[in-house]
């Protein structure tokens, strides 16, 4: 029998769910996108991101998913024949890297591998030894694939100390709603992210918030497009400029029911430190199923690991029984393993357990609770991870 009938659990790490709210928000007519309610909203919408973000600089929005976003980030900044450092710690950054070979720019990664962070000390050495070639530095601030949670704020300190001119560019797609990130206080120049994770809308917007030191790089930029260039985007004159053609309008109107949660409702600290409690909860769980030494959380020192995705490796197991278990027989669908670096592809010893966005401790337990059901119904060794869990959620509530 199937027990999976009721609400279904989307607990995949992005998109994320999307409150009933917002959709509610979107399901509309369309709106008159030369003048109106849609014009007047847009404003508040970019003040609220840049509240998100934590920066009192420009915000560009596009139609487009992250990948879009990476590619507005790069080519407003850079020109061909460009070089910059890729700090990796899984497969996003260098699947950034890849995206800035093919505009012509080229590179040097330090693969910091997949269960540690990036070591800033490092960082800071490479830029020592460089003769003003690398004109950014990249990196993801949560690798969704590996779930690492690198330390922007120790890294932006680093980069400033060496008084080396990079620009600091950071992918904050998995991160940004969920994990603390303070753009302007933390030196960065270019921070990216997407509707679909911590801003709890669907998938289909990207935003490129960008700082006075990547505005001027801005000007001898020659990756700039027409469609991807930031300047009209940011500060337009004329609305229809804004998105350069036609509005996302549906999408705009349940960005800005999502922004009214995040930021007016709960407040963005708040949701960072709910995002932190659930995430404790996760590790718990997952530190306690790892006493049968089967099923463990990828990163093991608890302050390296992210608080919006936890990716769990299986010794010696498929993680597909897992997954289809849970999805068809009790209604949570989870996220498969994507490899943790670009060797490897679909992870099949993996899942993830993406616990970003619009997500309550009821909602979070009865995912932990349905996986060590589970785990229980496929024989699958596991040491009691929910009584752990509950304690978490008890202690922090
Ligand atoms: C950290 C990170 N960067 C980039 C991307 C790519 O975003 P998209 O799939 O929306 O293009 C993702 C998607 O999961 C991500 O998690």
């Amino acid at each position: 029998m199937t027990l999976a009938f009721g609400q279904q659990m989307l607990a995949i790490p992005g998109p994320s769910p999307a409150p009933e709210r917002v959709l509610r928000a979107m399901h509309r007519g369309s709106p008159n996108i030369y003048d109106g309610e849609l014009i007047d909203m847009v404003p508040g919408i970019a003040e609220d991101l840049k509240t998100v973000a934590c920066t009192r600089h420009d915000v560009a929005m596009y139609i487009a998913n992250g990948h879009g976003g990476w590619e507005a980030a790069l080519t407003n900044v850079l020109s061909r024949g460009d070089h910059v450092l890729v700090l990796a710690t899984g497969r996003f950054a260098q699947g950034w890297r890849g995206m800035a070979h093919r505009l012509g720019v080229t590179s040097d990664m330090i693969d910091f591998g997949t269960d540690v962070p990036i070591d800033p000390a490092r960082v800071a050495e490479a830029l020592r030894a460089d003769n003003g070639r690398i004109k950014a530095v990249l990196c993801v601030q949560t690798d969704t694939a590996t779930s690492i949670r690198n330390d922007i704020e120790a890294l932006g300190a680093a980069i400033r100390q060496t008084g080396h001119d990079a620009l600091f560019m950071v992918d904050c797609i998995a991160s940004m709603g969920c994990e603390p990130f303070e753009m302007d206080n933390w030196n960065v120049d270019v921070a990216i992210t997407g509707s679909q994770k911590g801003l709890m809308t669907p998938a289909g917007m990207a935003f490129v918030f960008f700082g006075p030191r990547a505005a001027q790089a801005w000007q001898s930029a020659d990756c700039r497009t027409g469609y991807w260039d930031w300047s009209l985007r940011a500060t337009p004159e004329v609305f229809y400029n804004r998105f350069c053609g036609t509005a996302p309008t549906h999408h705009l109107y349940g960005l800005r029911e999502a922004l009214t949660m995040l930021v007016h409702e709960e407040g963005v600290r708040a949701a960072w430190a709910r995002h932190r409690v659930l995430a404790r909860a996760v590790w718990a769980a997952g530190d306690k199923w790892a006493e049968s030494g089967v099923v463990r959380p990828n990163v093991r020192d608890e302050a390296n690991r992210a608080v919006s995705v936890t990716t769990f490796l299986m010794e010696g197991h498929d993680a597909a029984p897992l997954r289809d278990w849970c999805e068809k027989k009790a209604g949570v669908t989870l996220g498969i393993g994507l490899g943790l670096d670009m060797t490897q592809t679909r992870g099949a010893g993996m899942f993830r357990i993406g616990h970003m966005g619009h997500l309550n401790a009821h909602s979070l337990l009865g995912t932990l609770a349905c996986i060590e059901a589970g785990m229980k119904a496929l024989d699958i060794p596991h040491g009691d991870g929910i009584t752990a869990a509950l304690n978490v959620i008890a202690q922090a509530a």
